[in-house]
């Protein structure tokens, strides 16, 4: 997959710095095998990161030595993910030429394609594949990658100052990609009929990951800030609580069964005028969601060269277990939509078990983070 640098070296774990947790893992393959072998988790302060860029690169690094001492890993070498408005991942068609001769060619050619001036930018690209025009030219299907420098420097800075030594940077869309998808993820996926392609959506806190995954490639990605903490903002707003007493109210309720619209039973300590009024304002910011999932998935879609569809969606992430939403989703998107995790195909040794599975759905950046080493 697309990266900065290349690892390749089982001991790196795989650290995920998110909007209020860092989570840290470390997986071990075996002939063919992978086995979740630690995992942890450390919250962020308030404001440290925000919508996926780190702001505070002291209290970043704070967090990860307080994860790695309260972890029990005792890690030396880490792989992080970088997923923001300033990482930008574009698929482009080029006249074919060799990786060598890509190299030179994509300094100039990229500009045409992202929206970073590319002097403050870090390119990376992998090539996807080559094939035939009509007109007999011979082309190759580029993914790039640019990132912008001053956002990287200050993941870069808060890992090391934490005292860890920084592997491997990748895009978070690819890890996980691979945490969901599995071997899949590196092998042409056989139960995919020709022209179909698999949406991924993952949700936590401040940010929703969006990508477009064909044959196991990754062939989009983009981020939206209309995460969990605007689902939850909007019940504040509307019942006038605090951000807190929403989150809570959030995580009880949920959204109504769509197939039974307005017939929740709320718990008793609940005012059911209050957890309809909440409900109602989830239920808008849900539409927006959808609104928002859909125009990505449409310009995917436009952008492809052959006709292509979308027909299921893997929707995953802690803000993901909000009730009902996987079916709101498959009726706004007109797609089967599935829940889903990494501990679905992986296994977990002993030791990490009750902590990893509490937290399977925020599980998927570290996971994918941590299998960049090991799966090839
Ligand atoms: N059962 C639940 N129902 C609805 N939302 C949930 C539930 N559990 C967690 N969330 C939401 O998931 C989000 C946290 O996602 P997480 O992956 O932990 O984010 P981060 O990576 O920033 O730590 C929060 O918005 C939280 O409200
Ligand atoms: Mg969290």
């Amino acid at each position: 997959m697309a990266s900065f640098s290349l690892g390749g070296n089982p001991a790196v774990v795989g650290l995920d710095i998110g909007t209020d947790h860092i989570r840290v893992a470390q997986v071990k393959a075996s002939g063919g095998s992978f086995q979740l072998t630690g995992y942890g988790l450390v919250g962020v302060p308030m404001g440290a990161v925000v919508e996926g860029e780190i702001v505070d690169v002291e209290a970043v690094a704070a967090s990860i030595r307080e994860l790695v001492r309260t972890s029990g890993l005792h890690p030396r070498d880490c792989a992080i993910g970088v997923s923001n408005q300033k990482v930008v991942v574009r698929l482009i068609d080029l006249p074919y030429m060799e990786r060598a001769e890509l190299h030179g060619a994509i300094q100039y050619q990229a500009q045409d394609y992202i929206p970073i001036p590319i002097e403050d930018a870090i390119l990376d690209f992998q090539i996807i594949g080559d094939y035939m025009t009509n007109a007999d030219e011979h082309m190759m299907e580029v993914l790039l990658v640019a990132a912008q420098r001053d956002m990287v420097g200050n993941a870069v800075r808060a890992v090391e100052d934490s005292g860890l030594r920084l592997q491997q940077i990748d895009v978070t869309a690819f890890a996980m990609v691979r945490a969901l998808m599995g071997p899949t993820s590196v092998l042409p996926d056989e139960g995919e009929e020709a022209g179909e392609a698999t949406g991924i959506i993952h949700i936590s806190s401040g940010l929703t990951n969006i990508a477009v995954v064909e044959k196991g490639v990754p062939r989009f990605t983009r981020v939206s800030a209309l995460a969990g903490n605007q689902f939850t903002q909007a019940i504040a707003n509307t019942l006038n609580l605090t951000f807190d007493e929403a989150e809570n109210l959030k995580v009880r309720i949920g959204l109504p069964d769509i197939d039974r619209a307005g017939q929740t039973e709320f718990p008793p300590d609940i005012d059911p005028a209050r957890g309809a009024a909440a409900q109602d304002a989830l239920e808008r910011e849900v539409s927006k969601f959808i609104a928002e999932v859909r125009r990505s998935l449409d310009y995917y879609l436009t952008q492809a060269t052959q006709v292509r569809t979308i027909r299921k969606i893997l929707l995953t992430g802690s803000g993901a277990q909000l009730n009902f939403l996987a079916s709101y989703l498959e009726k706004g998107l007109q797609a089967e939509v599935r829940l889903t995790d990494p501990l679905s195909w992986m296994t977990v040794s002993p030791q990490c078990a009750q902590i990893a599975e509490a937290d399977r759905m925020g599980s998927v950046a570290a996971i994918g983070l941590a299998l960049g080493s090991v799966m090839t």
